[in-house]
């Protein structure tokens, strides 16, 4: 472990580690554009000058490219390497545009920092700027090439890191081109950690554009709701209005980068229709009669078909707030069901697969990034969740084997060939070569074929590709509950009435079952059907858990409050005008909270919180910790 002298502070940092990573370690920012953590150096930008006054070589130096070395002196303040940043700065400003009050990258741009901090205010050269033609990228990103300074970022992300074809560095010479042969939709998965990684505005997010300036925004830590990776984001809202997602760094989840689906999926939380208002029988209605009517009608329910008729169903896209007051509901009201997952077979495999995991065997994303073996058992990462396929190119490129264990696949006219990264066949499971890997990672389905991969014996580690973004939670509840799939409830027949909650149920559910009410802030098809309707909060509406596939339990925070966004009104969906105390649309509540109103509406004396008693531990979780294993208890 190198020890060196930075700017008078003494900093130890692992071997390895470049002269700029050791001076961050402490807190000191020195100027970059081209190094990236993720990405590494690139020396491309040279703004991270520095003077070594001790340790070799000596004088200004690019601090991203030179290891830090015992009994290195450097100095960041130093009026040479200061001279040089500042030039280097000017230079990097001749043709880029002077327009920081009106660009719309303004307040998130790393050059427009180090510009200003840099004290660059006056262009000198009066010549022309260099420009460029721009490219239509399709309806995500939004191109502007003469904002860029050539640091090579994107492209290194674009065809390094995510393995895109379609993207790269066209040009010689000062007429460096970054973009595609021709105009076209980005086609990599990724493209959308263009606007992330760029230090200018480059690649700005198209959906997101001149709607706020970056202090205006509602932002808060959060988790992707899309798969069960649970990888950490920052929503960013104004107005009552979803208006972008950005990658939040988590080194043993997602890194520094989130797919497109977790960015720009996210329209369902803006869009007027979903359910704002709570109904009873199709008629918009207050909260108060909602929840009376609910009251009264299962009271009815009751007595008349008994609580056994009764299943209270909760689901793997909910918070586990939600799922376990769900188990509370089921408890007060001694339903016969209670359900977190529709289809016997999904709920039993779920159950099994993280039923066994332990902290040794469970696999984070970061373990699948440091494998050097993957095998890929009846699963399609790029399709269920691409930031796995992702973190499987990083061992890949690294040198680790890829297996796809596919039985009666032969290996004549299979290519193996993945757009992310090379990948040879395997019949099965005992086939692999796992005793001649140190660290080989095992990513299951949820099938049949991913729990017989489980009977291979560690140092193997497995990661499960689960159903919804707390699916791991449901499954623990599922298992602490008794709770059974909706499916073999109903086949039992005893089933008369469903309340359920931010639930995906099929739309074949029988005719002759009741829904007495459902809890969404998704306008699905058992909105439509159920006689009572309570508006939920979406995810970034609420605080709340997920716990992801490793079995880590994440909270993420309210970023914004529920109301009806300005845009996207016509004047079929403007609400009637008027004074009001509230912001119209704003009832969505968290379906824990429905739950608890419901149960005191009914009777019940002193609520614990949803996170008390087992899950206590949960409560204060932080957001910006890491998130917290439920496996510790088990090894
Ligand atoms: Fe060191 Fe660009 S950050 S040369």
């Amino acid at each position: 472990m190198p020890k060196l002298i930075i700017d008078t502070i003494a900093v130890e940092v692992p071997e390895g580690t470049n002269v700029l990573e050791a001076a961050r370690s402490v807190g000191i920012v020195i100027p970059h554009f081209c190094w990236h953590p993720a990405l590494g150096k690139a020396g491309a930008c040279r703004v991270c000058a520095v003077k070594i006054l001790e340790g070799t070589p000596k004088g200004v130096q690019m601090s991203c490219m030179l290891p830090a070395q015992d009994g290195m002196v450097v100095s960041t303040g130093d009026e040479e390497a200061v001279a040089l940043r500042r030039s280097v700065i000017e230079w990097l400003m001749i043709n880029h545009p002077h327009d920081c009050p009106v660009c719309d990258e303004g307040g998130e741009c790393q050059l427009q920092d180090f510009t200003i901090a840099g004290g660059h205010s006056i262009r000198r050269y009066d010549g022309r700027k260099r420009t460029y033609i721009n490219q239509y990228l399709g309806p995500y990103i939004e191109h502007e090439m003469n904002r860029c300074i050539q640091c090579y970022r994107c492209a290194r992300f674009y065809q390094e890191y995510a393995g895109g074809t379609d993207f790269g560095t066209m040009g010689r010479a000062a007429m460096i081109y970054f973009g595609r042969q021709q105009d076209g939709q980005l086609e990599s998965p990724f493209s959308g950690n263009l606007v992330d990684i760029c230090p200018t505005g480059v690649f700005t997010d198209k959906t997101a554009r001149f709607r706020a300036r970056y202090w205006d925004y509602d932002m808060a830590p959060s988790v992707c709701p899309h798969c069960s990776l649970g990888c950490n984001t920052i929503p960013a809202a104004r107005y009552r209005e979803l208006l972008k997602v950005m990658a939040r760094r988590n080194d043993a989840i997602n890194g520094w980068f989130i797919c497109d689906r977790g960015r720009f999926s996210n329209a369902a939380v803006n869009t007027p229709e979903r359910p704002r208002q709570p109904l009873v029988d199709g008629q918009e209605v207050d909260w108060n009669k909602a929840l009376d009517t609910l009251a009264e009608r299962l009271q009815k329910f009751l007595e008349i078909h008994g609580p056994e008729s009764l299943a209270i169903v909760g689901s793997p896209r909910m918070s586990m707030e939600g799922n376990i007051m769900a188990a509370r509901l089921r408890d007060f009201l001694k339903a016969g069901t209670l359900s977190y997952f529709e289809d016997t077979e999904l709920n039993r495999r779920t159950l099994e697969a993280t039923g066994r995991l332990t902290r040794d065997t469970s696999a984070s994303l970061a373990d699948v990034r440091g494998a050097d073996l993957v095998a890929i058992i009846g699963c399609d990462p790029s399709e269920q969740s691409p930031m796995m396929a992702l973190a499987i190119r990083q061992a890949w490129r690294k040198g680790a084997r890829v297996f796809r264990v596919e039985s009666g696949r032969s290996e004549a006219g299979d290519t193996g060939i993945s757009p992310l990264y090379e990948s040879s066949h395997a019949d099965s499971v005992a086939s692999l070569p796992l005793a001649e890997a140190a660290r080989p990672v095992l990513i299951c389905g949820t099938n049949e074929a991913g729990l017989e991969a489980l009977q291979i014996t560690p140092p193997a580690k497995f990661a499960f590709l689960l159903n919804g973004p707390n699916a791991f939670g449901c499954a623990e509840l599922a298992a602490e509950q008794g709770a059974a799939s909706l499916a073999e409830a109903l086949a039992a027949g005893t089933i008369k009435g469903v309340v359920a909650f931010e639930t995906d149920l099929a739309d074949d559910l029988p005719d002759n079952i009741q829904v007495l009410a459902t809890a969404d802030w998704r306008a699905t098809a058992l909105v439509e059907r159920a006689e009572i309707v309570l508006p939920t909060t979406a995810w970034v509406e609420m605080d709340g858990t997920f716990i992801n596939n490793e079995g880590r339990a994440q909270r993420f925070k309210q970023v914004m409050h529920p109301g009806l966004p300005i845009k996207g009104l016509t004047p079929e969906l403007h609400p009637p005008h008027g004074f009001r105390k509230t912001a119209p649309g704003s009832e969505p509540t968290p379906a824990w909270q429905w739950i608890e109103l419901l149960m005191s509406r009914m009777g019940a004396q002193s609520l614990d919180a949803p996170l008390s008693g087992h899950w206590e531990r949960l409560k204060q979780l932080d957001p910006e910790q890491g998130g917290l294993s439920v496996l510790h208890e088990r090894n």
